[in-house]
């Protein structure tokens, strides 16, 4: 029992866990309401028209199991960050986080029994599992893993420096640079009209709006509660680090060059990593900047659309 009497009424209308919170529940969003049915024709139709179909068709699968074990671990690792904050306006928004990459996580399952696993149906290939090995490597296994650890540190040492590491772990470095640009490349890819060798995925596009929505909060909020910690004394040395220590593992998985089910399809490896860059520059001066503020939550939730910038 945590009630905090020096308050008149229990939350802080004005804080910004309150309000993310509250923002997350007016966006609330069901991933069973996405109509797949055109992405499994697409799909079907796209994979009957290309060479070596299977093959092509391991880059798009690689994709999703990366997106959907990614979500997974992020739900899984989450919840110690909600045991060490003590602000209920805090706690708050992170019962809507966890909620929420529970929902991408079931999002991604979804795709797989419903599109994927009918395309490979109808083409007669052999079911694919989206847990198989084959579609991680070394580096994405490693960038988890000490997430993970990060994360569990909250547990024993809730100090500010082991909570500034955590958020550069998971709200900087896998929400805010792995997945969104990984979002921006998946999107350029299945969309309308961007790149005509690959299908149209309607279902697909609209997950990642909607999660991209839900993603602009969690790393809006990890950005304010670096700042906050910056402005309470951590060296952002710290925060350049621990950013610098694990951003070669994000480089080997969201546009590496030599994997070997990337094909030369989509956006360039150049590409994705100069967009992965710019954003991140971008992000560490409004972290450390006393005079920046962190974006607004309508911009926060728009976050790199394709096409914005
Ligand atoms: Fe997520
Ligand atoms: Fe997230």
């Amino acid at each position: 029992m945590n009630i905090d009497n020096t308050r008149h009424l229990q939350l802080d209308r004005e804080s910004r866990g309150t309000r993310y919170y509250r923002n997350a529940v007016e966006r609330h969003w069901d991933p069973f309401d996405i109509d797949l049915e055109a992405d499994k024709a697409a799909l079907v139709d796209h994979l009957q028209t290309v060479d070596e179909a299977e093959s092509h068709f391991d880059g798009m699968r690689m994709g999703v199991a990366r997106f959907g074990a990614g979500e997974q671990a992020v739900t899984e690792d989450l919840a110690p960050l909600a045991t060490a904050l003590d602000d209920i306006d805090d706690q708050m928004f992170v019962t809507t986080q966890i909620y929420e990459e529970a929902k991408h996580t079931d999002h991604f399952d979804r795709y797989w029994r419903e599109v994927i696993h009918h395309a490979e149906d109808e083409l007669g290939f052999e079911r694919s599992s989206p847990t198989d090995d084959k579609w991680f490597n070394d580096a994405y296994d490693e960038l988890f893993e000490r997430n993970e650890d990060a994360m569990n540190r909250l547990l024993d040492d809730p100090s500010p420096e082991t909570f500034a590491k955590a958020y550069c772990h998971y709200h900087l470095v896998i929400e805010g640079i792995l997945a969104q640009t990984g979002y921006y490349g998946m999107q350029q890819s299945y969309s309308e009209s961007d790149h005509p060798e690959l299908p149209h995925l309607p279902g697909l596009y609209e997950g990642f709006t909607l999660i991209r929505q839900d993603e602009g909060r969690h790393v809006g909020f990890g950005m304010a509660k670096l700042k906050e910690l910056v402005e309470e004394g951590v060296d952002p040395q710290l925060l350049d680090d621990t950013v610098n220590e694990i951003l070669p593992y994000v480089n080997k998985i969201a546009a590496n060059p030599e994997d070997e089910y990337v094909e030369d399809v989509g956006p360039s490896p150049t590409e994705l990593q100069a967009f992965a860059t710019d954003k991140h520059v971008e992000r560490m001066e409004q972290i450390k900047d006393a005079a920046e503020d962190i974006p607004d939550l309508e911009s926060l939730t728009e976050l790199q659309g394709v096409g914005d910038d």
